[in-house]
């Protein structure tokens, strides 16, 4: 058996734990394992794999990152080249990929990444490859999986964040917003908000109003708090608004990005107070991985490896109620994983007197 691990869209802290999980228990089972350099986006070059042994994955359970390398416009449907006149356009090599993946004699492929990389896989097993998924994101936002790695350590590393960021809005007196990722879903933002106890969490799933907002700054004002501490998630928008964006490059997802400046902008306006915003951005996927990445980072890559052997291919190994199972990656594909509007950590932020905008 000759397995092929890919780690496709951003990273995050644990992939290099569930890569070395998976080399070892395949190495165990003597079989042979490379890993596909840059996320698919080597797949032109002469020597798109990088061999995998005991030796490569030594000592990386803890590195942040992934040691194959990752591409956010890696995606073999749509992969961004240059035209003869300067300009970019995007073409399918998927074709390509797959008579790659034959001619080097791959029988399995682990995809490790997000919904962006569960959508393709779900593409390539149309096309015959066999494939056993990983849940990575920070964002946590992958359907059907109660956690997905990588999150633990951005919600500690945003939580640390908005702790420190804290003392100096006190101090200063200031509205302080601080953006962090997440893309389309709340996950990071609820969950460091309400860990560090800011005042206002603004999540996508909830659509703000400044009225709202105020009222919060008000209320803390008159209580003689005259600092007020914001989360918003990059993907916050006020009632009736837009996305904030930063523009779109071929071949990759729009950017998100600018809410919290908005949101700062705003509120001087209205409340005559000073303020101030601060994007988290990548400071949340680097680093080392929490004890709790690394655990379930080592649990979805050996589990990867136990759906190859049994061959029960085209399954997403996934935590739900603190077990591993396995779902089909075409029930994942092109769904997102919201928080839920009832769900008791809304509910608990409500009832510790944290405004969400609404
Ligand atoms: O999906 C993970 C993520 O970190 C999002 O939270 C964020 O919007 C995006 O990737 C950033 O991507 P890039 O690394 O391309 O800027």
């Amino acid at each position: 058996m000759k397995v092929a691990i890919n780690t496709g869209g951003g990273d995050a802290p644990g992939l290099n734990a569930a890569i070395r999980a998976a080399t070892l228990a395949a190495l165990k089972r003597g079989w042979e394992v490379v890993g596909v350099k840059n996320g698919y986006g080597s797949i032109y070059t002469d020597d798109p794999f990088i061999p995998l042994d005991a030796q490569s994955v030594r000592g990386i359970t803890l590195q942040g990152g992934t040691i194959l390398g990752t591409a956010n416009r890696g995606n073999p449907f749509d992969l961004p080249y240059k035209k003869e006149d300067g300009s970019w356009d995007t073409k399918d090599v998927s074709g390509h990929l797959v008579q790659t993946f034959e001619e080097h004699g791959v029988d399995a492929l682990i995809a490790i990444g997000g919904d962006g990389s569960m959508n393709i896989a779900s593409r390539l097993i149309k096309k015959g490859i066999n494939i056993v998924g990983v849940p990575n994101t920070l964002d946590n936002d992958i359907y059907g999986c109660d956690i997905t790695l990588g999150f633990d350590a951005a919600i500690d590393i945003a939580t640390g964040a908005i702790d420190r960021i804290t003392t100096t809005a006190e101090s200063h007196q200031r509205l302080m917003v601080v953006e962090v990722m997440g893309r389309y879903a709340g996950w990071i933002a609820l969950y460091a908000g309400i860990a560090a106890s800011a005042d206002v969490i603004l999540i996508p799933e909830i659509p703000f109003s400044y009225e709202s907002i105020v009222e919060k700054i008000n209320e803390r004002e008159s209580k003689g708090r005259h600092y007020t501490m914001i989360v918003v998630a990059e993907g916050g928008m006020e009632k009736d608004g837009e996305l904030v964006t930063k523009g779109k490059t071929v071949g990759q997802q729009v950017q998100l990005g600018g809410i919290a400046q908005r949101v700062a902008d705003e509120l001087s306006e209205r409340t005559g107070k000073e303020s101030r915003s601060v994007v988290l951005g990548h400071l949340q996927r680097g680093g080392s991985p929490s004890t709790y990445d690394r655990l379930i980072s080592l649990r979805f890559g050996a589990a990867a490896i136990r759906c190859i052997q049994e061959r029960d291919f085209n399954k997403l190994v996934v935590l739900q109620d603190n077990r591993l199972k396995r779902i089909p990656i075409t029930s994942v594909a092109n769904k997102m994983k919201s928080v839920p509007l009832e769900s008791d950590t809304l509910q608990t932020a409500r009832d510790i007197g944290i405004c969400l905008g609404d």
